[in-house]
């Protein structure tokens, strides 16, 4: 009776998988803050990305670990970057899997911030160029929808019209619309090596105290030709899915983060909470607040319990 009257329902398919791809053959170097997730050489990759399509999930995110860093991010829109390699790889040995780029800086640049460093600061416009064109060279390469996360404004703009420019016109955009400056991104940045050298993230990253000013942040982008929007983290702004929920009719994405993911591993680990409860019952939540889908490092063992 309690499965005929559920209200919410969970499924592999609204899942997406976030994977590190890095340079080398047979690497899978596992990242200690988020067990059971590794930075994978291509060959690695595909591997895995074969069982992600056949557990069904959704998709997989793409996050590029390139082999040297500089101040321009020439890795991030290089036609022969580690993002735009994997994809042709995945492309070919996994054709039916959707994959989904995250077009950021942050792990291109040796600074470490999301955007181009002009006299000691971010400068906004002069980092659009850099979205634009990794944008189209991911799309060039085979990923079916682009995800910016960088937070600068008019990105979404700029990456619409640079990929229409280059005969993209239908590759989807789903915008990292409501990106907070948070303190659970901290496992992702050793997965990624992207933490910033120097000051942080919170003159384009959103501050967590404003729900407000994250639905006009969701509507310029949806202005500017956004097809999907994101909320994240996604737990501890539950509220905001809902209130996005209520007013977009558009998909709306949530991405669990890493921090998210390492509290329930680690308490889990000291036999402090159920690991399968906490996991499924937060990604429940997270639908149930109006998430379509939910990007996740649980998305594998979740959609294991699903079958
Ligand atoms: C890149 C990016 C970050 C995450 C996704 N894309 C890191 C950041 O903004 O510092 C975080 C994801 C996670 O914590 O799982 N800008």
């Amino acid at each position: 009776m309690r499965r005929l009257v559920r209200e919410t329902h969970l499924a592999a398919s609204q899942l997406i998988l976030p994977l590190f791809v890095t340079a080398g053959e047979g690497v899978r170097r596992e990242i200690s803050s988020m067990p059971g997730h590794c930075q994978l050489s291509i060959d690695q990759l595909v591997i895995e990305c074969a069982e992600a399509a056949k557990l069904g999930l959704g998709g997989v995110i793409l996050f590029g670990l390139p082999e040297s860093k500089d101040d321009a991010a020439s890795g991030a829109y290089a036609e022969d970057g580690i993002v735009q390699n994997a994809l042709r790889a995945v492309k070919r040995e996994v054709p039916d899997l959707l994959a989904v780029t995250d077009v950021c800086n942050c792990e291109y640049t040796s600074h470490g911030h999301c955007g181009k460093i002009v006299a000691g600061e971010v400068d906004n416009d002069a980092t659009l160029q850099w979205l634009a064109k990794t944008a189209v060279s991911h799309a060039r390469a085979g990923a079916d929808i682009v995800a910016p996360s960088d937070m600068m404004d008019g990105r979404v703009a700029a990456i619409r019209q640079a990929l229409d420019g280059a005969g993209f016109q239908n590759t989807p955009i789903l915008s990292y619309a409501a990106k907070f400056a948070s303190v659970f991104y901290g496992p992702f940045r050793e997965a990624a090596e992207s933490t910033p050298q120097f000051g942080d993230r919170r003159s384009y990253q959103m501050d967590p105290a404003n729900g407000r000013e994250a639905m006009r942040e969701i509507e310029l982008d949806l202005d500017e030709g956004a097809d999907m929007i994101m909320i994240k983290p996604a737990l501890p702004y539950l509220d905001l899915i809902w209130q996005a929920r209520q007013r977009f009719d558009v998909p709306i994405a949530a991405y669990q983060v890493s921090g998210e993911f390492a509290m329930i591993e680690a308490a889990a680990r000291n036999g402090w909470i159920d690991h399968d409860r906490a996991m499924m019952e937060s990604l429940i939540a997270i639908r149930r607040a109006g998430a379509d889908v939910i990007i996740s490092y649980f998305a594998k063992p979740a959609a294991r319990l699903l079958q």
